[in-house]
């Protein structure tokens, strides 16, 4: 991974908003292009109203500002900017750049993206470009000098948001234009086409280069692509996005460098072709859309992307540029939230450490494709539950402005997380195709919820050592120097757990040979021959009665490793199934499959007491609710979120409450949220 290198500035826009920069933002996407003008005024009382204090605009607005090349209307944005500015309600203007208009894909269709079997992608969507086109960079950073130059001064003006959601539909271009740039990106990272045959293993189906020039992308092919040119690939991708911002972020600091950028990141769910690990370093805030999944515990899972987010923005608080009142309209069904709901979402954001709680968006579409996706402002218009639940939410936040600017407060665990890891361990021709990496993160995430242990993300490259322990499922890519700060962690002290298909590549995709698991067969103090994949309905019992699935593997244990659970019945019955070796007062784990929730409970209980974790939720509300703590110049703050449809008494934790509590009343509301100042 190219690590970023640029000074990160943590610049919270609302600072231009509060005398003292405390504030948590409440705001949306506003597309006041799609409505006569008489709305808007309406619009402007209404967000008023909810105490709305930032918007995002112009995100799709290319075509309005630049109608043909040599033509500028700026009428429409000049009278918005004004209307903001007066209503005190500031702009996270963007670039504009994110959906190309008519004039640039008639004259120039070189810059649409092209799929990895040749089809050409049409207008007609959005995000219809090529990462890599010098054609379209160019009209693009025209259009960002612009905006700068004309509203760089606006008092409405709070941050820059650079195109919108980069890699939401154009993240693997396959055209000449990315083969070109591929090319480059290679001999960067290879300096000779000799390097690129060894780390690619070139030799294997006659695929040597004598030349970069002989190099493409891994367009459809007759049989599996290679492996280490997909792996590339997906850095490249990654990469080529992370130099568009780059480029339009440069053109903004030129001309406004005191106005903050960013640009909105969509840490969730299976989103895993931007790095944003290594992206966040370039941003001057990190923001980050997120949408509830369509997956079992989407409540957890977006406690998970929040601190994800979290750990992406290394700590500092980000701001939630997005998410939705109700339903969206993308999902096969798209079901509306229960009551309650919008308030929890948003405010399960902020006890991860966002300031800011913005949705898409401020009023719903009449016409276009997302004119079946909630907003702030309904198609039933102001009267309407919606917009209520919007009000009280914009109520809500105001009691919790004291909470801004704090950091959300380390825990003792964390699950590492490696976007390396994420992209080989999903790559073909594997030992099975149904491994998916994100949800074994998520898995060892909610059993440690359940279990009452309060939990961080960390990522690969940045410092563990602080952790307690550290669980790494499926840490598939180990280069030298994770191996080495893996093995420093656990001599120094600390509790590393791991799991299949883990230590098992480099950074070139090659195995480390001698045995499985690779890099940390000597940390693990286990070697295994063969993996043992499980077909779809095939499952594992282990002698503690939990269930494995996906994947087994017959260990062999080193002397002096413990063996913590094993196998029973089958054909490795008996077998080591879960191993620990001590290392001085540290510790490295080994669960060779992939257990059930029930077997990661008992795991991690026996963990947790090994460890000397603490477990910090009462065992009246254990699996009940979620605590997450932010800690500030405001005070220290304890959040407890309602995981229930039931109310629950949460007179244990004390503490004086900014919301969802009280002193007459100890009583959190069903899908409820309390914020308890405990210092
Ligand atoms: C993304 C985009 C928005 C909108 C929403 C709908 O987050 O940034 O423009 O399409 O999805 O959920």
């Amino acid at each position: 991974m190219t690590q970023s290198t640029s000074t990160w500035l943590y610049r919270h826009p609302a600072s231009k908003l509060s005398a003292d920069g405390r504030r948590i933002s409440f705001g949306a996407d506003y597309n006041p292009e799609q409505w006569p003008r008489e709305v808007w005024d309406e619009d402007i009382r209404l967000m008023k109203q909810a105490n709305v204090d930032v918007v995002s605009i112009a995100i799709f607005s290319w075509a309005r500002l630049q109608p043909a090349e040599d033509r500028w209307d700026f009428d429409w944005l000049d009278e918005l900017m004004d209307l903001l500015a007066e209503a005190g309600i500031g702009a996270d203007l963007a670039t504009a750049t994110a959906s190309p208009p008519a004039w640039l894909v008639t004259e120039h269709p070189e810059v649409l993206p092209v799929t990895e079997n040749g089809t050409v992608l049409s207008p007609g969507g959005r995000q219809h470009w090529r990462p890599t086109s010098p054609v379209f960079r160019k009209h693009a950073l025209t259009l960002v000098r612009t905006l700068a130059e004309r509203y760089g001064d606006h008092p409405a003006l709070v941050a820059w948001h650079v195109n919108n959601e980069l890699g939401c539909h154009n993240l693997y271009d396959y055209s000449d234009d990315a083969a070109r740039a591929f090319r480059s990106w290679l001999q960067r990272r290879y300096g000779s086409v000799d390097r690129l045959n060894r780390s690619w293993s070139t030799d294997f189906w006659s695929q040597r280069y004598e030349d970069f020039e002989q190099v493409l992308p891994p367009r459809t092919a007759a049989s599996f692509p290679n492996p280490a040119q997909q792996l590339d690939f997906h850095r490249f991708s990654s990469d080529a996005l992370k130099q568009h911002f780059i480029a339009e972020r440069d053109v903004l600091r030129s001309v406004t460098p005191e106005v903050p950028v960013t640009t909105n990141f969509m840490v969730m769910g299976e989103n895993k072709g931007m790095n944003y690990a290594d992206w966040a370093g370039e941003l001057d805030f990190v923001a980050n859309d997120h949408y509830r999944q369509p997956v079992a515990n989407s409540q957890e899972e977006l406690s998970f992307s929040a601190a994800t987010t979290s750990s992406v923005a290394q700590g500092r608080p980000w701001f939630l540029m997005e998410h939705s009142t109700s339903a969206v309209n993308w999902q096969p069904i798209n079901r509306p939230k229960r009551s309650g709901e919008l308030q929890r979402d948003s405010l399960a954001h902020v006890a991860h450490g966002a300031d800011a709680v913005c949705y898409f968006q401020w009023r719903q579409s009449a016409g276009g494709a997302e004119k079946y996706h909630s907003a702030m402002v309904p198609h039933a218009g102001e009267d309407s539950r919606l917009y209520r639940s919007v009000m009280e939410l914009g109520e809500t936040l105001r009691r919790l402005d004291p909470v801004a600017g704090s950091r959300r407060q380390p825990a003792q665990v964390a699950v590492l997380m490696d976007w390396e890891s994420w992209w080989a361990s999903e790559l073909d021709s594997h030992p099975t195709e149904d491994l998916r990496y994100r949800p074994e993160l998520f898995a060892w995430w909610l059993a440690l919820l359940d279990l009452g242990v309060r939990a961080d993300v960390v990522q690969s490259h940045q410092d563990f050592s602080d952790y307690e322990m550290v669980i790494a499922p499926v840490l598939h890519v180990v280069p030298t120097p994770l191996k080495e700060r893996l093995e420093h962690y656990v001599d120094s002290g600390g509790h590393l757990v791991t799991t299949f298909f883990s230590g098992t590549v480099d950074e070139d995709d090659r195995v480390w040979l001698g045995g499985y698991p690779g890099a940390l067969r000597e940390l693990l103090g286990v070697r295994v021959e063969e993996f043992a994949p499980l077909y779809r309905d095939e499952s594992v019992m282990l002698d503690d009665g939990s269930v494995g699935q996906l994947w087994s593997e017959p260990i062999d244990c080193v002397d002096g490793t413990e063996v913590l659970r094993r196998y029973r019945g089958g054909e490795l019955d008996g077998r080591a199934a879960i191993t620990r070796r001590e290392h001085g007062s540290g510790s490295a784990t080994y669960v060779s499959t992939k257990l059930d929730h029930a077997g990661l409970s008992a795991i991690l209980s026996e963990l947790v007491r090994y460890t000397g974790v603490a477990i910090e939720t009462p065992a009246s509300l254990l699996g009940r609710v979620e605590i997450t703590r932010r800690t500030g110049e405001g005070g220290d703050f304890l959040f407890v979120i309602n995981r229930t449809d039931e109310a629950l008494d949460i007179s244990e934790f004390g503490g004086e409450a900014l919301i969802g509590a009280n002193q007459d009343s100890t009583i959190l509301d069903p899908r409820g949220v309390a914020v308890l100042r405990v210092s």
